[in-house]
């Protein structure tokens, strides 16, 4: 287990429930604490860097994305905070392009009609879904998780374009077989287009009613970044209207998704719950990564994957 190292170097309180801390039983478990291992669940804020207290160093999150962590007012404190890149790139990336592949091919759609009762014959109609070779792919930030996303479009003979803040190097742009486009471009002309960017100030509600605007009536739209990326509202309406063909959301706002989320009423919505990096030895990788952050915060050394402050 990852954490062992942290259990048997530290006195450690490691919360023992399926369910999250509620936010008092988070702010009392921290009281004192010298280094906290977090989930994606736990805010991180001067909050609870208050409540910690003075003797806090290191804050090791369990997940590559960190912003359930105020990570300036880490830095401003003088806290190290981990993440654990890296490890969950591919296995993101085998994920992404499974929802992409259920949605084109609407394979949840077919199970649900063949347990319903529904099929009566094999019908040159039935199901028609949407191929992936030949079509195109965009992919919206084009870090770890995006490339290796597109490694995988290549092989599916696919087109890949990509945005991101400013053009990768020309080598990974051959290497991939990827082109450079502004968003709105990348938007017009993908079938399919796949999230890969952090959620922060920039990119809350990327995809809002007029990026959606901008898709194709066909095109299949997959998250599996952080939900707020998109609104969900513009999407639920995109979808209803046909502006879009369909969605694939790992990842929703707020999580867990309301069960009263009128996305769940939709057929061409396909939401699983945030499950991207759920892999017994990618799970088991992270754990190692965040108890090694956590150890050498704790000890006053350089984490081995720090999550650098802001500029
Ligand atoms: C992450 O690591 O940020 C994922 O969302 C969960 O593995």
């Amino acid at each position: 287990m990852g954490l062992a190292p942290i259990v048997a170097a530290c006195d450690a309180v490691v919360w023992p429930a399926e369910l999250p801390p509620s936010r008092s039983e988070l702010l009392a478990a921290v009281d004192g604490c010298v280094g906290i291992l977090t989930l994606l669940t736990d805010q991180v804020d001067h909050e609870l860097l208050d409540r910690a207290g003075p003797g806090l160093r290191v804050v090791s999150n369990y997940a590559v994305g960190y912003d359930n962590i105020d990570v300036g007012a880490c830095a401003r404190r003088g806290i190290a905070v981990g993440n654990t890149p890296g490890v969950l790139t591919e296995t993101t990336a085998d994920f992404a392009f499974a929802l992409i592949m259920a949605a084109a091919r609407r394979i949840p759609e077919a199970a649900r009609y063949v347990r319903a009762g529904r099929w009566q014959t094999w019908g040159p109609l039935v199901l028609l879904g949407s191929d992936l070779h030949g079509a195109t792919l965009g992919i919206v930030g084009l870090g770890r998780i995006g490339q290796a996303v597109a490694r995988r479009a290549r092989g599916f003979g696919m087109t890949i374009l990509y945005s991101s803040p400013t053009p990768v190097d020309p080598s990974i742009e051959t290497e991939l077989g990827a082109t450079y486009v502004a968003l709105p471009d990348l938007l017009a002309r993908s079938d399919f287009v796949s999230l890969h960017v952090n959620l922060g100030a920039g990119t809350r509600h990327l995809i809002d009613a007029a990026a959606l605007a901008r898709m194709k009536p066909t095109a299949i739209l997959v998250n599996t970044a952080r939900g707020a990326v998109i609104d969900p509202a513009a999407l639920y309406a995109a979808l209803k209207a046909g502006t879009i063909g369909a969605a694939a959301l790992d990842v929703t706002d707020p999580e867990p998704i309301r069960m009263d989320d009128p996305l769940l009423e939709l057929d061409n919505c396909l939401i699983v719950p945030h499950i991207a990096s759920a892999t017994r030895a990618t799970r088991g990788r992270m754990a190692e990564m965040a108890a090694a952050n956590l150890l050498a915060g704790i000890r006053g050394e350089p984490l081995p994957t720090p999550v650098e402050p802001p500029a």
